[in-house]
């Protein structure tokens, strides 16, 4: 008994340490590299920077912004989001500012790294030959973060060697037109894509999601304040993993027809809300099994609903919560659905 008091203190003591010499740990080669990053992308005049006080000190995974990994001490996690004018604030995007373009190579010395986010920094794209295939060989790299950026189709290109990425965040940017499934086709552990608040008009699917191998484990796509107009939504094939899509506010329109939702055994969350959706045509609907039997969330608010029967809704045997607010239903309602 005696013994326990102490030896528990003298452990969180040692542990303590332990942990406080892991912290300081710091390769020279990436504290080069985090040092070339600040004057890449550093402008002095911005003093609320957090890359200010890089390099006041050779401990670089106590940097603002950096964490390495508690036991290699190498970095695992750079954060970057909104460095280029913190003076700005969350909200707002300054025009004046004019477009950059980054040198992803910048990147390649942290062979650990886990998780880069360079969201909301502005940036048109990479510098030409230094975009982010070069970051092929980082296969611990899970999460990239390119959210508000000024980002137009041609980044897509430039992620295919990215294949360990599980999540990538590319919401608010200049995404437009069509984008072509083949761009994601070796993102195969992808879990989350956020394509949110783009101007993509559909997907190009003669190569598309179905083949094997491409995004087979994506389990969230967030496609929402888009311009999608075509509603086949044939592109959703291949996307047997998924489990929450977010279609929410594109320019769906008319009868859509059901069997594009065939293939999602596992959707749980659909959201379809600010569309001009009329119907969904149920010859081929969702009352075949396998087709939408664990959506348990479905979000069907301002369209154009007006078909009463919702005879639509029968299949959905897993169903806990409907959206219909704000369509055109009238008269009584038919609810054996
Ligand atoms: C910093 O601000 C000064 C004065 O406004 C300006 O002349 C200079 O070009 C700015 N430097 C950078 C790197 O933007
Ligand atoms: C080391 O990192 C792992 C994962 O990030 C964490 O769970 C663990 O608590 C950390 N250990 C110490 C001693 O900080
Ligand atoms: C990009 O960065 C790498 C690594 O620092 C460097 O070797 C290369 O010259 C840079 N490219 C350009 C175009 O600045
Ligand atoms: C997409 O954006 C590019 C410029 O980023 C523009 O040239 C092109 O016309 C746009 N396409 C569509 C379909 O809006
Ligand atoms: C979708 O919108 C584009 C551009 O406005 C148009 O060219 C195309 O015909 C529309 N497609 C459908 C299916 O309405
Ligand atoms: C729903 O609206 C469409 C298009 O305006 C119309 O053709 C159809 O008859 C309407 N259906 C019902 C049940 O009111």
């Amino acid at each position: 008994m005696g013994l326990n008091r102490f030896s528990l203190p003298v452990a969180a003591a040692i542990m303590m340490i332990n942990a406080s010499l892991l912290v300081q740990g710091c390769l020279e080669e990436e504290r080069t590299a985090l040092l070339q990053i600040k004057t890449s992308i550093f402008d002095p005049n911005h003093t609320g920077s957090p890359l200010l006080s890089w390099g006041n000190d050779a401990l670089c995974c106590g940097w603002p912004r950096v964490s390495c990994d508690n036991i290699t001490g190498r970095v695992n996690e750079i954060v970057l989001f909104n460095v280029i004018d913190p003076s700005t604030g969350a909200l707002s995007r300054d025009a004046s500012m004019g477009d950059w373009y980054l040198n992803a190579t910048l990147f390649l010395p942290f062979q650990e790294l886990n998780t880069l986010d360079l969201g909301f920094n502005y940036m048109a794209g990479c510098v030409a030959n230094e975009g982010f295939e070069r970051l092929s060989r980082l296969n611990k790299l899970e999460s990239l973060g390119l959210r508000l950026n000024n980002l137009d189709n041609s980044i897509l290109s430039s992620l295919k060697g990215l294949s360990s990425l599980k999540h990538l965040h590319l919401d608010d940017n200049r995404l437009n037109g069509s984008i072509d499934t083949k761009d994601f086709d070796s993102l195969s552990e992808l879990e989350e894509l956020d394509l949110r608040a783009n101007e993509i008009q559909n997907f190009v699917t003669s190569t598309g999601f179905e083949r094997p191998g491409s995004l087979d484990k994506l389990e969230i796509l967030y496609l929402a304040s888009n311009r999608i107009n075509d509603s086949s939504l044939s592109f959703l094939k291949g996307l047997s993993s998924l489990k929450q899509l977010y279609l929410h506010d594109n320019q769906l329109k008319g009868p859509m027809d059901m069997k594009d939702f065939d293939s999602l055994s596992k959707l749980e969350e659909l959201t379809l809300g600010g569309n001009e959706i009329q119907n969904f045509v149920t010859s081929t609907g969702f009352e075949r099994p396998g087709s939408l039997d664990k959506l348990e969330i479905l979000y069907l608010s301002s369209n154009r609903i007006n078909d009463s029967s919702l005879s639509f809704l029968e299949g959905l045997s897993s169903l806990k919560q409907l959206y219909l607010d704000n369509n055109q239903l009238k008269g009584p309602m038919d609810m054996k659905g």
